[in-house]
């Protein structure tokens, strides 16, 4: 391990990621959703993102909001040198990527850096030194406005206590192959397997193994080395995150998951009753992820919150307009913890799927809509709620023609098919709703050819399975491996076909086509 990464593996790279939830106006949504103003992103804002690995996320954002101020840190020079690389090529002059260190951020070699409206971390602070959480909260403390909103992500306790030893695990059979990290990762996965295998491990180990083993298979060794061969790799409960961020000023602000704002959702009627007693978000947050046994929280956090008025909240969520990102289904229906299913006023969101797949409208607009069920109780907030929370629908924005063209330079980056990664597919950048959509290698076979003109769907689906096949795999479509040639391409055909009816439309829509 170079002595540079301060316990931080540095002898490759991460895998290359798009993560929307730190989008500024996804962060502004979650915030307004919990009922606090943000920050007005139609305006000059500045956005930083800390431990920024390859920058997709930081790109995507920058070559979307022109007017905007990007600055994103990592001490990678790897993933420094493609990120700026990629900047370069697409002509976005409002981003500057440091090879910085978070220590770095605020001593003598500190670069100019303005006061941020936004400042971001995923993946990042579970995963690093306490030196380096340190400089996080130093840097939060000296740079971040007042107002100012915090995205942070990291590995959450109690539900991680079980499982935990398996990073140690992991990483000591690692540390002992004088290997790349990626290789050194790989091997320990498979001595775990076997152990599992050999039924010496006792559960719940077991399972987790058998997570880890699928992400093995899927190749994802760059994400296996970066999640589990840190020195200082440490789950945390939110109570010692909020606690550990205080001294900035930060207060807890929501979660970037929306559906986290619908208590049916996450808590039985018992753990929620159990619940409402308890005082302070802090304590109540963590004593609910000890009921439900969240791993992975998305927190937002706020420079000061200001809290706004129950109408003055809805009136703004109302003001804001929905596009559909899915395909509308017949029926909504989510699953509670008791594994009891929760169907918003079924009449009421059909109704909406109805107008939406027309196109972008109002939130106010849907809801008074003449189609609407008498008497229905769907209010702005729940509407907003559900349809992002679920991927459904995303905010729709009206961008100017600098967005428009950046986002177009950006996406005309993306190679063909056969150059891109099998693992990872493609991340577009989308003006119209100010973010990024993933799509997966298959998905982007597809879209490759439709940007071309009308789809040879039989030609696009032999063209996948070959990529599958030379990339050394058995094709899998909707989760099945096939081994035989001539199932496979008639399985991707009916694949694309069903793919090209409900994605066709959508591409349109986002402006994609
Ligand atoms: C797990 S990766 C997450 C990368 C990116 N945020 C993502 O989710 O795709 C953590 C990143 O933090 C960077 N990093 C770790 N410690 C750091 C430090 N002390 N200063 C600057 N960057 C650091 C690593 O190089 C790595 O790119």
């Amino acid at each position: 391990m170079q002595s540079w990464g301060d316990g931080y593996i540095t002898d490759i790279e991460y895998a290359d990621g798009f993560y929307p939830a730190q989008g500024p106006r996804q962060m502004g949504l979650a915030a307004l959703m919990r009922g606090l103003e943000t920050p007005d992103f139609d305006r000059p804002f500045a956005y930083c993102e800390l431990g920024c690995g390859r920058g997709r996320t930081s790109l995507v954002f920058a070559a979307l909001h022109p007017h905007g101020e990007f600055h994103a840190v990592d001490f990678h020079p790897a993933h420094i040198a493609q990120a700026e690389q990629e900047a370069r090529a697409a002509d976005l002059n409002n981003i500057r990527f440091h090879e910085k260190s978070f220590e770095e951020l605020l001593g003598p070699d500190a670069p100019p850096l303005p006061m941020f409206d936004v400042v971001t971390l995923h993946g990042v602070w579970s995963w690093v030194s306490p030196e380096s959480q340190a400089a996080i909260v130093a840097f939060l403390k000296a740079r971040l406005k007042p107002g100012g909103l915090v995205f942070v992500s990291y590995n959450s306790l109690p539900a991680w206590l079980q499982v935990s030893p398996l990073q140690r695990i992991i990483k000591e059979l690692a540390d002992a192959a004088p290997e790349r990290s990626d290789v050194a990762v790989g091997h320990a996965v498979q001595t775990l397997e076997r152990l599992s295998q050999a039924g010496v491990i006792p559960e719940p180990f077991r399972d987790a193994v058998t997570k880890i083993q699928g992400q093995a298979e899927r190749g994802q060794f760059d994400y296996l080395a970066h999640e589990y061969l840190n020195a200082h790799w440490r789950p945390l409960y939110h109570i010692d995150v909020v606690r550990a961020l205080e001294p900035a000023k930060l207060a807890y602000a929501g979660s970037s998951d929306l559906l986290r704002n619908f208590p049916i959702l996450g808590l039985t009627d018992a753990q929620s009753a159990a619940l409402s007693g308890i005082s302070g978000d802090a304590l109540r947050e963590t004593l609910t992820d000890f009921c439900v046994g969240s791993a992975f929280r998305r927190d937002l956090f706020v420079r000061g919150a200001r809290r706004l008025m129950a109408g003055v909240r809805a009136e703004r969520v109302a003001a804001l307009e929905l596009m559909l990102l899915a395909p509308f289904p017949e029926v909504i229906q989510l699953q509670a913890p008791d594994g009891s299913l929760w169907k918003p006023h079924s009449e009421a969101y059909a109704a909406v799927g109805e107008q939406l797949r027309a196109g972008p409208r109002k939130i106010g607009d849907l809801l008074s809509a003449p189609g609407m069920p008498e008497g229905h109780q769907v209010g702005p907030v729940e509407l907003a709620g559900v349809l992002v929370g679920i991927g459904l629908a995303a905010v729709h924005h009206r961008v100017d023609t600098a967005a428009v063209a950046a986002a177009e330079r950006f996406n005309g980056l993306l190679r063909p098919p056969e150059q891109t990664s099998m693992t990872t597919g493609v991340t577009l950048a989308i003006p119209a709703i100010s973010s990024g959509v993933m799509m997966s290698a298959a998905e982007y076979t597809l879209f490759w050819a439709a940007r071309r003109g009308p789809v040879d769907v039989e030609a696009a689906a032999h063209a996948f399975v070959a990529r599958c096949r030379r990339a050394g795999g058995h094709p899998i479509i909707d989760g099945q491996a096939y081994e035989d040639e001539a199932e496979a391409i008639s399985a991707a055909t009916r694949n694309y076909e069903d793919k090209l009816e409900r994605l066709l439309p959508l591409w349109r829509l986002w402006g994609l086509l």
